[in-house]
């Protein structure tokens, strides 16, 4: 969603904030400004659309002038996108400049407010009505109007503010949205995200809900909004910056694709001695993991598909039962949970708005919450009671390839930790298990392999209008998976479909030519599986199937891509890889924004 970048330094701040705001694209955005302090006003430039007319605008940043400055990119919530909705906001003399992410709950009271009082908006944002109030209340003191400007807003925000009566000044702040301080030698940054900022400097201060930062060239203080003086340990982020460039691919989604083997590897690699899954990030005594009498697992989007993953292989192995929970559903079914139910809350930024709030309810009932995450220190991260990281390094492509299959190898990681405390898999099954998910890395590498004939295939259906994928148990999960990466950034309408409730009603969009997708990986089910196939083939359907190779006929019964064969929990991470190739080459073909789908954002930070 919307990002911010800020510099204070020595240097003109014009190129760090485009450059920045170049780097946090990846977000989501339809809007893109920046404010530069010349000393003796504030200088706005901002446009609607890609950061290009920005750069076009501004001569790439030869036109900002200042070695203060704030920037943002904007995913509209509050007004369409266009030049004027988009930020930075200035207050009505020009006094002030906010950049602000998150949303602004009670604008609109604070909007007829100072309306009532002669104040004339410009934009239908929420986030200007910040940068009024900090004029409507301003008494000479930044910090002091700052705070008092905080004390009227409800809802979230991270905040960046600039005053032409403090030209050596930026204030930053944030309430349930992520902000983090860059340090560096006379110059200081400001951004929502560290890919921003990863080029120029790797210590970093992560701001904590209402804390204020004052960034002056020399340094950084924060306070809390009583004033008081707070003490922060910086922290040094280990990825390089090469990890969010693209390094000679053309998207950063098939880098993150071609990435997955050696992410695996990262994230199971540390885990497993001797033979044995180590999970010392769990802290709950063996007897404490007994009591659970059940497993809720909260996510959006492909997280929460890993999770519904996660029921099948946690109740087959854990002999638990187990939910998996679309978390912007969770709060509002007030859901039976308690001491005994354990939480998993599934997310790769760690900043989902609906996840996180669902996290806090589950914990407000007395569940433990052990969360998988992808970014350090991010809020679930933090609040959750155990966090397991994924280490996928940064994913920058919006639609998720390498987190979701590091979060898949969490999952079995999780249920082979806590099968063998409950005693629910015998040591031959548990040694055989985790001789294969030492090798799944290597696995992976084979499917892809196999990128052409996936290839073809998007070759022969990128014109079509719709797409249907199917399959049973698992293989059901994983075509809520295939189905979305195709929608969200091919833009062809498709649906997922567990493979026995075709009949049911959906079977009557089959028509003569429609493409399926069918998931045909286990063993016990195949039958059932080719049944279904030969149901939409006789309505005409042009059937691609994703089978393991120890079927060789399979390759009649529809155009088959073969996955190698591999134990049932460990399949997922092998089908997944022909459909998330198979979404990228589709898009490629139809020329879509593969990277940045219209409409999405990487992160989403409102409910
Ligand atoms: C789809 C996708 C989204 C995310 C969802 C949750 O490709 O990336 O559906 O999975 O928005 O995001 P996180 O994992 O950051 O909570």
């Amino acid at each position: 969603m919307c990002g911010i970048v800020g510099y204070i330094g020595c240097e003109q701040a014009g190129p760090f904030l485009l450059d920045g705001l170049e780097r946090l694209e990846y977000r989501g955005y339809d809007s893109a400004g920046v404010c530069l302090n010349t000393g003796s006003e504030l200088v706005v430039k901002k446009a609607k659309g890609e950061l290009k007319v920005l750069k076009e605008l501004t001569k790439n940043g030869k036109d900002l002038h200042g070695t203060v400055g704030i920037g943002h990119t904007r995913w509209a919530t509050h007004g369409e996108p266009s030049d004027v909705n988009a930020h930075p906001h200035l207050s009505e003399s020009g006094r002030f400049a906010v950049v602000h992410n998150g949303i602004i709950e009670n604008y609109q009271q604070l909007k007829d407010y100072l309306t009532s009082k002669g104040i004339v908006f410009r934009s239908m944002t929420d986030t200007e009505v910040i940068a009024q109030l900090l004029e409507y209340y301003y008494q000479g003191d930044l910090i002091d109007t700052v705070i008092k400007v905080l004390g009227k807003l409800d809802g979230s925000y991270a905040l960046g503010v600039i005053s032409k009566d403090n030209p050596d000044e930026i204030i930053a702040v944030r309430k349930e949205s992520p902000l983090i301080i860059g340090l560096g030698e006379n110059e200081n940054y400001l951004a929502s995200d560290v890919t921003a900022i990863l080029s120029k400097t790797r210590t970093i201060i992560r701001l904590e809900n209402n804390e204020l930062a004052i960034l002056t060239r020399e340094g950084v203080n924060i306070i809390s909004t009583e004033k008081d003086e707070i003490k922060k340990n910086t922290e040094t982020i280990e990825w390089d910056v090469s990890a969010a460039e693209k390094g000679g691919y053309e998207h950063f989604m098939f880098k993150e694709i071609m990435e997955q083997p050696a992410a695996i590897s990262e994230t199971i690699s540390p885990r497993i001695k001797n033979g044995r899954v180590i999970l010392d990030e769990i802290k709950l005594s063996d007897e404490e993991l007994r009591s659970f009498t059940k497993i809720n697992i909260l996510a959006c989007g492909s997280a929460y598909h890993v999770g519904v993953v996660a029921k099948y292989i946690f109740e087959k192995m854990l002999r638990i039962p187990v939910e998996a929970d679309l978390a912007s559903e969770f709060r509002y079914r007030d859901p039976i949970i308690n001491d005994k139910t354990l939480t998993v809350v599934i997310s790769q930024s760690g900043e989902t708005a609906d996840t996180k709030e669902a996290m806090r309810e589950a914990q407000r009932r007395g569940s433990h919450v052990i969360s998988i995450v992808n970014v350090v220190g991010s809020a679930i991260a933090s609040e959750s009671d155990d966090v397991i990281y994924t280490w996928a390094g940064p994913e920058i492509a919006v639609a998720t390839t390498k987190a979701y299959s590091t979060q898949l190898a969490v999952v079995y990681l999780m249920a082979l930790y806590m099968g063998e405390k409950l005693g629910t898999i015998v040591p031959e099954e548990y040694d055989a298990l985790v001789n294969e998910l030492e090798h799944l890395p290597e696995k992976i590498e084979k499917v892809l392999e196999n990128k052409a004939k996936i290839q073809y295939l998007a070759s022969k259906y990128f014109n079509t209008r719709d797409i249907f994928f199917i399959g049973r148990n698992i293989d059901y999960a994983l075509s809520l998976e295939g189905s979305l990466k195709l929608k969200e950034i091919s833009y062809i309408h498709s649906e997922a479909y567990a493979a026995g409730e075709l009949k049911h009603g959906t079977i009557s969009l089959i028509e003569k030519g429609t493409p399926v997708i069918a998931l045909v990986t286990h063993e016990e089910l195949i039958g059932k599986m080719v049944s279904n196939i030969e149901e939409v083939k006789t309505r005409g359907a042009q059937v691609m199937c994703i089978a393991c190779d120890d079927h060789p006929e399979m390759e009649t019964v529809g155009q088959t891509v073969f996955i190698p064969k591999v134990c049932d929990m460990l399949l997922p991470s092998l089908a997944v890889i022909p459909l998330q190739l198979f979404a990228y080459y589709v898009a490629s073909l139809k020329g879509c924004d593969i990277d940045k789908p219209r409409n999405l954002a990487k992160s989403v930070t409102v409910e």
